[in-house]
């Protein structure tokens, strides 16, 4: 298939574009670089060995977002781009409900006027909010979430739930990610995020690096094993195949959309993720216990049964072979992405 990737310059995007490529599946990209830097694209083409059509702006351009599609053949959609930081958003809600909505709002038109009927999307396991029983299944029903941007997700995979049922045909897989780290075995594409990272893992990887002198753990007074949060860690060349796994099961998907949970099923602490990076960087890496942060939950992983009964999809790499990865990408680049 022809696949446009929304967002496909980016973290997540840029791996499922090269799987979706291996897979043998032809990519094209839009992206308005708000998150990432051009420069990962000479890299992706050099690690597929196919050249990636570019299309470099916003999809709250309606404009623009019709003409692509009324001048590409696109015979499906993987729609990533949006904006993800969850402390931004609280400061920032009206731009985060315009751009995450609005995007969605103008691809999905476009889709429809060009009889492009199927789409993945990329939604988060912050949908299920603050009480959703643990392992969290897709069947639970009472979706929520406490930041803006996790708000823009429910409320997405709402809209895209309506639509899908209104139009005949389409197929829409609502893809609810847990925690997504690691890199491409090479270490020429990985996370990069701007600024100070917000999220654990890149935070590690630059201590490791020596951009960042040490990690401030939020609580170690939590109802766990160690006492550090517990998430469901999940690299990212899994998620990717999670996506093309996703992508090829929409023509045999009974329903119009439908719900799935991409984790291990597996908890791990914040230490003992932070042990594991030590294990692969082969270096101690400091850290103080601080307050806890806001918002955070205690332990939450994914029930991936669905998934790996119904996409046949599986998430296979551990732990160590995440920090190994990631470490891989960090060494190699210790200030990301260059500029140009
Ligand atoms: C993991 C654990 C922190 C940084 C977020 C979003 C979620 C999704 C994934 C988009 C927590 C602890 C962190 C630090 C720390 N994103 N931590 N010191 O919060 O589970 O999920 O990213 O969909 O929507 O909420 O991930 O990596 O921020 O934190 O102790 O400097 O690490 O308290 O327990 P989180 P995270």
């Amino acid at each position: 298939m022809r696949v446009l990737v929304s967002g496909g310059a980016g973290y997540i995007g840029s791996h499922t574009v090269l799987a979706l490529v291996a897979a043998g599946h032809d990519v094209l990209v839009v992206d308005d670089f708000s998150n990432s830097k051009p420069t990962i694209i000479a890299r992706m083409e050099a690690l597929s060995g196919k050249s990636i059509p570019i299309h470099g702006f916003n999809l709250t351009d309606v404009d623009k977002t019709e003409r692509l599609f009324a001048t590409e053949q696109i015979d499906a959609v993987i729609h990533f781009a949006g904006f993800k930081a969850v402390g931004e958003s609280v400061a920032k809600p009206l731009e985060y409900y315009r751009n995450n909505l609005d995007s969605t709002f103008s691809l999905a038109n476009a889709m429809a006027n060009h009889g492009v009927a199927k789409l993945v999307f990329s939604s988060s396991a912050t949908v299920y909010g603050e009480k959703a029983p643990v392992p969290y299944q897709e069947t639970y029903e009472y979706l929520s979430a406490a930041s803006p941007y996790g708000q823009t997700k429910v409320m997405v995979e709402r809209v895209l739930s309506d639509v899908a049922k209104a139009h005949a045909g389409w197929k829409v897989a609502l893809l609810r990610y847990f925690n997504p780290v690691g890199a491409h075995p090479s270490g020429e594409i990985g996370e990069d995020p701007q600024g100070i990272p917000n999220n654990l893992m890149p935070f590690i990887a630059q201590i490791a690096v020596g951009r960042r002198d040490k990690l401030v753990v939020f609580g170690d007074d939590y109802p766990t094993a160690d006492g550090t949060c517990e998430r469901d860690y999940i690299h990212v060349m899994d998620l990717a195949a999670g996506h093309v796994a996703a992508l090829e099961h929409l023509g045999s998907m009974d329903e119009p959309v439908r719900a799935f949970n991409l984790g291990t099923g597996v908890g791990t602490s914040v230490l003992e993720l932070l042990h594991a990076f030590e294990r692969a960087s082969d270096r101690k890496l400091p850290y103080v216990v601080g307050d806890r942060r806001p918002g955070d939950l205690a332990a939450y992983w994914a029930d991936p049964s669905r998934a790996n009964q119904e996409l046949n999809w599986r998430a296979t790499r551990t732990i160590d072979e995440i920090c190994a990865d990631t470490w891989r990408w960090q060494s190699k680049n210790p200030q990301g992405f260059p500029d140009s």
